[in-house]
């Protein structure tokens, strides 16, 4: 969602600024505006649209050589998409800017408040209430006005604030939303990501919630908003700028797809001993009692990450015996859930900052559950907040459409599911067996992966209808849900996943002539099925596109194009079926013209409810 990056140090920052920008824009924005204090005065520029447009208007301007500022790229909440609600927000009387990433959830209150006191606002933002409070607050003393503004505040909030009676001095803040302080030599860079941090220094400073912090080219000093002195905890960044950078791939989408061989591997290393029939999971070890005790699991998730979850309830019921229910985060948290003494939640979360699961989750604590994370970012807000977890490992997900994220989700799911089965019933043997065939899934997704052209051809034939069905079965369910949703994404075209059995009672209305309706048909307990449900979209006119077993001769009497995928378990199978439909939705994006890495309203990292 919205990007955050500011500066303060000896530098001009305008263009540290923007390629900041220019590092956050997969989080989806849909404006973006800057601030700068020039000469004693602060200089505010915004535009909608891409940060290139605001680009072109600071050249039409000519450059700011001011060596504090900072920048934004906003995803619209509150009030549409416009220059006037695009980020910086000031307050003009005290001359503060402020730009803010998450909610201010009273800010109707504190609106009527200032506007009593005679402020009064151009936009229809809540961060634009929150610089006005600040600003009515000044005393002049710009950390102290931050910090009391913000006890006036609930929501979430990463905030930068400048203020030209103080030209040296960059306040920053946080609380549920992630903020980070990079520590150059004189120099301090702050953002929602270490994206745009890395390519000047690995030295950073995580904030805590409610943590404050004042920085000068000279340094800085940690409070709460209260005041109360806080030891800073400084780190490396663990992130390698080649990660986030395209290195010959066209999208970052699809590096990300090409990637998942070499993502598995990482997320397996160290984890999976085949030969003793035994998964090592050190974010688990600890809580040998609490596991031993789940009796139940929920979990709660959203988008891709819930696909990836209602794998995992597949494979909790099927390898560990224990009953699971995958759902929506956002409808878990309000359907008064029943949490029993036994019951462990499972966030699952690329980014880890998603506010509905966050929400599920913190339910789901307060009724006494024993909180899991399979979660890909390190420190992120979940994490945080779980008992215990797995990482993923995968690397950093650039792409909006996710995807080597979900066949990580799947892997560790996969891995935990084996892991509470070897410690009830599963036998050594079976879990050997599984995990050996784990241990082949980035070499088999290498072979798929070889045939991208194939499946470009065939994606070709297909991608100016603008009607689609996905249909699997049992653990490809998910998976047929998970086709629809990558295809949706990034090409705009209407596509429905739905249980291949369950066509036939309602959406088969829909099956016209040349529909195309992509089955997932490996080999396993439905195959049967799934052909007799293929059959019923041919006698309808569809075009059939099957995702097959290697060696299925068959299956071409079924269907008109077969794309294979080697074969593997059952249980294992989404891993591998997953990836041509990731191949078939990007192929579909880049002939129909879209960008794929910057598709239309969504965004990377949805921090509200
Ligand atoms: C957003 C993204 C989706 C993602 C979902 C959950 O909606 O656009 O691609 O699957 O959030 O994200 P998470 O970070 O929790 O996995």
């Amino acid at each position: 969602m919205c990007g955050i990056v500011a500066y303060v140090g000896n530098k001009p920052c305008q263009q540290l600024l923007i390629e900041g920008l220019k590092r956050l824009e997969y989080r989806g924005y849909d404006s973006a505006g800057c601030a700068v204090i020039q000469d004693g005065a602060l200089r505010v520029v915004k535009a909608v649209g891409r940060v290139s447009n605001l680009e072109d208007r600071l050249e039409a301007i000519g450059s700011f050589t001011g060596t504090i500022g900072m920048a934004h790229t906003r995803w619209a909440t509150h009030g549409g998409v416009t220059d006037v609600n695009a980020h910086p927000h000031t307050d003009d009387k005290v001359g503060i800017a402020l730009i803010h990433n998450g909610i201010i959830e009273n800010y109707a209150a504190l609106k009527t408040y200032l506007e009593e006191k005679g402020h009064v606002f151009k936009s229809q933002t809540d961060t634009e209430v929150l610089a006005m409070l600040i600003g009515e607050l000044y005393e002049g003393d710009l950390e102290k006005a931050v910090q009391a503004a913000l006890r006036e505040v609930t929501g979430a909030y990463a905030i930068c604030v400048i203020c030209e009676k103080e030209p040296s001095t960059l306040v920053v803040a946080r609380k549920g939303s992630p903020l980070i302080v990079g520590i150059g030599n004189g120099e301090y860079i702050v953002a929602s990501d270490a994206s745009a941090i890395v390519s000047h220094t690995t030295q950073a400073m995580t904030l805590a919630d409610y943590n404050v912090v004042k920085i000068t080219p000279q340094g800085f000093r940690t409070s709460t908003i209260h005041d109360v002195p806080v030891t800073p905890k400084i780190e490396q960044l663990e992130l390698e700028l080649q990660e986030i950078e395209l290195g010959g791939y066209r999208h970052f989408m699809q590096k990300e797809i090409f990637e998942q061989p070499k993502s598995l591997r990482n997320c397996f290393r160290g984890r999976c001993d085949a030969k003793e029939g035994r998964v090592i999971l050190g974010g688990l070890a600890d809580h040998a009692k609490e596991l031993n005790k789940v009796r139940r699991i929920s979990l709660a998730a959203q988008g891709t990450a819930l696909h990836a979850a209602m794998i995992g309830q597949y494979l909790f019921e099927d390898l560990a015996k224990i009953p699971a229910r995958a759902e929506y985060a956002s409808e878990f948290r309000y359907r008064n859930p029943i949490i029993e003494d036994g019951t462990a939640i499972i966030a699952v979360s690329q980014s880890g900052e998603t506010a509905d699961t966050l929400a599920g989750l913190h339910e789901a604590k307060e009724r006494g559950a024993f909180a899991l994370g399979v979660i890909n970012v390190v420190g992120s807000s979940i994490a945080r907040e779980t008992d215990a977890g797995v990482y993923l490992r995968v690397g950093p997900e650039i792409g909006v459409a996710s995807t080597k994220a979900f066949t990580g989700q799947v892997a560790v799911l996969t891995m935990i599911a084996l892991y509470l089965g070897r410690r009830r019933f599963m036998s050594a043997e079976q879990c050997t067996e599984l995990l050996t065939a784990l241990d082949s899934v980035p070499e088999k997704i290498e072979r798929i992966l070889t045939q991208d052209a194939a499946i470009r051809a065939v994606t070709q034939k297909y991608c100016d209808r603008e009607n689609w069905l996905f249909l699997g079965r049992g653990y490809n369910y998910p998976t047929a849900l998970e086709g629809a949703l990558k295809l949706k994404e990034i090409s705009y075209i209407h596509a429905e996943g739905m249980p291949a059995a369950e066509m036939k009672h309602g959406p088969i209305a829909l099956i016209n002539e040349g529909m195309p309706a992509v089955f997932i048909a490996n080999k396993g307990r439905q195959y049967e099925k799934v052909l007799s449900n293929i059959q019923e979209v041919r006698a309808r006119g569809g075009h059939v596109i099957a995702v097959a077993t290697e060696c299925d001769e068959h299956i071409k009497r079924y269907a008109e194009d077969v794309l294979y995928i080697p074969d593997i378990p059952e249980p294992l199978s989404p891993m591998l079926a997953v990836v041509p439909l990731q191949l078939m939705a990007y192929h579909a994006a880049v002939i129909r013209g879209h960008d794929v890495d910057k598709p239309r309203n969504l965004a990377k990292s949805v921090t509200v409810e």
